[in-house]
């Protein structure tokens, strides 16, 4: 089966920080897959600025490197890429200097009646200083649109800071904000599959539902990152933004359609029924932990103090106990982790129902709860833990076993990466993935007092092995008294 390729309106793409990390790493290799699939129409242009002095032809070729080394063989097309290139510009553009913009706004001149994107793959601290140069040479017209990558600010007033400055010049429905999780097949999935079926909407409360656990497990480390990672840490970096949208996605009420607002007003009601997490409390709800010397998939890893060349209180790690204080989730857990230079990269949304009333079993056979484990990467797909009787004429014997679909095996094709769909959303004027203002500042607001709490409590991050991965322990041993304090245990890959 082949996805329905429609292609977008003629459109022109900026994208500032254009021979930076995540524009090579990252949104070239997304629009040339868009390329590659006829998604890209033949007038669109795309214009990368930076600081540097390069020609276009410099540029190209800079791409093309770029490119080669992100995109596997097998997809390689060489036509694809002679049309990738002719669309491809460069501008050298200081983002606090007036003049390139004066320069960008001519070259945009003959084209204004299209979609103008502008793509913000800069630090933070210029976004202020672009939309305001931008809108000084008239590039805040109705068509214009702004991409901001996260973090949208370092706590609640830097992003408050963030998005007034911004909202100066451009409408709130003119700026995209990214989180990249929006855009995964697999997340949307979580949308499909619990609204598009009524089995699992009826069971999606208290009523049923026992706990839900939330997991990002990621095995690389610091790498080149380490001016923005060590001022951030694993909550700002990951919790604040993508494990938040998934509890999100997860909790949040039906919306009465997938029109941006709709999905958007019930994805923030979920962040404004957070329960504080504050210095009070943030002892039993919360482990932070940083990762030490070990092994990687077979590799020894130096510890993020080496990698980062000094000590440092950053957290690479994180656990949370997370109450949703609403009338569907109220009393059940949500249990949050991510962490890097963990075992294996994966992560997953697993739904525990309750146990059964009453066992017919008898004592001998344990009778497990369902799980419903949504995996978003990377083997995506939706497996529901059932049990069964094990086959033999014997007595009834039980295990669990798994419906299991597999995306990847039910539909042939590769799946695209999340930038390839936010890319073009923007570019289609679709904002429903995308986060508006109040959430981000609603995340924040929830996200500070966790800050604030493990300041005050002056303890330092665990240490954790990197790549530790011992009879279901993943990150610091903390982490498995977090979530045993209630009981429970991290649900992990068995295999
Ligand atoms: C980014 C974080 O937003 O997401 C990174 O800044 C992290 O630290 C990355 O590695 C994870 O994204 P993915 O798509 O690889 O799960």
């Amino acid at each position: 089966m082949t996805a329905r390729i429609i292609p977008v309106k003629p459109f022109d793409y900026v994208v500032f920080g254009g021979s930076g990390d995540l524009a090579m790493r990252k949104l070239f290799p997304s629009l040339y897959y868009r390329e590659c699939d006829g998604q890209l129409p033949e007038a669109g242009r795309i214009i990368g600025a930076s600081r540097r002095q390069l020609s276009d032809e410099d540029y190209r070729a800079q791409v093309h490197a770029a490119l080669q080394r992100h995109i596997p063989a097998d997809y390689w097309d060489e036509t694809a890429w002679q049309r990738f290139a002719q669309r491809l510009f460069y501008l050298t553009i200081d983002a606090t200097d007036p003049k390139g913009f004066a320069a960008l706004a001519q070259q945009l001149e003959a084209t204004r009646e299209r979609a103008q994107v502008f793509y913000l793959a800069t630090a933070p601290a210029l976004y202020a200083s672009i939309a305001a140069h931008l809108a000084a040479v008239g590039l805040n017209q109705a068509q214009s649109r702004l991409v901001l990558e996260k973090p949208i600010g370092q706590d609640l007033a830097s992003s408050r800071a963030i998005n007034q400055s911004v909202g100066e010049h451009f409408d709130e429905h003119q700026v995209y904000r990214i989180d990249h999780y929006l855009g995964k097949e697999s997340v949307q999935n979580l949308l499909a599959l619990r609204f598009g079926n009524l089995m699992f909407e009826r069971l999606w409360s208290s009523a049923q539902v026992d706990h839900v656990q939330i997991s990002v497990a990621e095995s690389i480390g610091l790498g080149s990152r380490a001016g923005y990672y060590d001022e951030a840490g694993a909550l700002r970096d990951m919790v604040q933004n993508h494990l938040l949208q998934l509890l999100c996605l997860t909790a949040m009420e039906p919306p009465t359609s997938l029109e941006a607002d709709a999905v958007r007003d019930e994805k923030l009601k979920v962040l404004r029924a957070l329960r504080p997490i504050t210095a009070a409390n943030v002892a039993q709800l919360s482990v932070r932990g940083q990762y030490g010397d070990g092994a990687v998939n077979g590799e020894a890893v130096p510890s993020y103090a080496k990698e980062l060349g000094r000590q440092s209180q950053t957290e690479t790690f994180v656990a949370l106990t997370v109450h949703v204080d609403n009338w569907r989730w109220s009393g059940v857990p949500f249990y949050l982790r991510t962490g890097k230079r963990l075992a294996r990269r994966y992560s997953e949304v697993m739904i525990a129902l309750r146990p059964v009333p009453h066992s017919v079993f008898g004592d001998e056979q344990v009778v497990q709860q369902n799980r419903l484990l949504i995996r978003l990467q990377p083997d995506e797909g939706v497996s529901l833990h059932l049990m069964t009787k094990e086959p033999g004429p014997g007595g009834m014997r039980l295990r669990a076993a798994p419906l299991d679909l597999s995306f990847s095996e039910e539909y042939a094709e590769r799946t695209p990466g999340a930038y390839e769909r936010l890319l073009l959303d923007v570019v289609r004027g679709a904002p429903t993935l995308f986060m508006r203002n109040d959430e981000v500042e609603a995340a924040w607001a929830w996200i500070e007092p966790i800050l604030e709490g493990w300041k005050s409590s002056g303890e330092a991050p665990r240490s954790y092995a990197s790549g530790s991965y011992t009879s279901g322990l993943m990150g610091p041993t903390n982490s498995t008294r977090l979530i045993g304090r209630d009981g429970r245990r991290w649900h992990e890959d068995r295999a």
